[in-house]
């Protein structure tokens, strides 16, 4: 299963490198023994103020986040199709909810494991197919929403802490997630280039069988979505020094 994930959003990253982190945030301690009681409202409330963006981090708001050009690999059983996404707009991640944290913060180590929870996350999107679904022929090119419905998403942060110019500075290098989901919906627009029968029929068939067409490509969204939260985080440890993020 192949997987790109080409340019997230532009972002014009002058690499400013001690900017103080925007007083919204809510700041954790190092050596806090309650660390994770501390991060779970702190992670919330980041996600919140980066839903608004942050004009002086240059840090266009992530409600959505645009994907310019996502390519999902063919999958393994049900999905014999390449789905090529384009200026995909993926909602609602500022209003994550985080269930459960479990951290390790120290001066030389990061690794947090956190899990978020989403009532539903709404990717809308340029869509192209070519090539068959549950052994049957997809072809189109529009506009497609999918909706992913009471997710869980556990994931698993490993970050390293290196000193730039006297400054510690942490990077995200995995994000490994993981999708749970109640229920997926699909709609793709203009399928069969237009056809009025056979394009609401392929949608039926995708929403009735929604669990073996997700699952068969589900770690493709994982990876794209790991890489997406990542790439998020980075844009703010990239700026912030990392004592600054979390207090020694
Ligand atoms: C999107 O990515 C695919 C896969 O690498 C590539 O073939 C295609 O040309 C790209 N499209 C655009 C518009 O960049
Ligand atoms: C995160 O989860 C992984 C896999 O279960 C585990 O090996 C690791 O120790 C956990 N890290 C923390 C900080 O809890």
């Amino acid at each position: 299963m192949k997987l790109y994930v080409f340019s997230f959003f532009a972002v014009t990253s002058c690499r400013v490198f001690a900017l103080q982190l925007p007083a919204e945030f809510q700041k954790c301690s190092r050596s806090d023994p309650k660390i994770n009681e501390c991060l779970k409202p702190a992670i919330e409330k980041a996600l919140q103020v980066m839903g608004k963006g942050i004009p002086e981090f240059k840090l266009e708001s992530i409600q959505p986040i645009t994907v310019t050009n996502m390519t999902i690999g063919e999958g393994k059983g049900a999905v014999r199709v390449v789905q090529n996404y384009q200026n995909c707009q993926l909602f609602n991640i500022p209003s994550a909810k985080i269930v459960d944290v479990s951290a390790i913060v120290a001066e030389n180590q990061f690794n947090i494991n956190v899990t978020y929870s989403l009532k539903e996350a709404i990717m809308v999107s340029h869509y192209k197919l070519n090539g068959r679904i549950l052994l049957l022929s997809i072809v189109g090119e529009g506009e497609c929403t999918i909706k992913l419905c009471n997710l869980k998403v556990p994931s698993q942060l490993i970050g390293k802490v290196s000193n730039k110019k006297g400054d510690k500075h942490l990077e995200i290098t995995t994000n490994k997630v993981e999708l749970k989901v109640d229920k997926v919906k699909f709609d793709f627009k203009n399928l069969f280039n237009g056809n009025p029968k056979l394009g609401p029929e392929m949608n039926r068939i995708l929403n009735e069988n929604w669990k073996e067409v997700f699952e068969d490509v589900k770690c493709a969204y994982e990876d794209a979505l790991g890489a997406i939260l990542k790439n998020v985080g980075n844009l703010i440890f990239r700026k912030v020094p990392y004592d600054d993020l979390f207090l020694p």
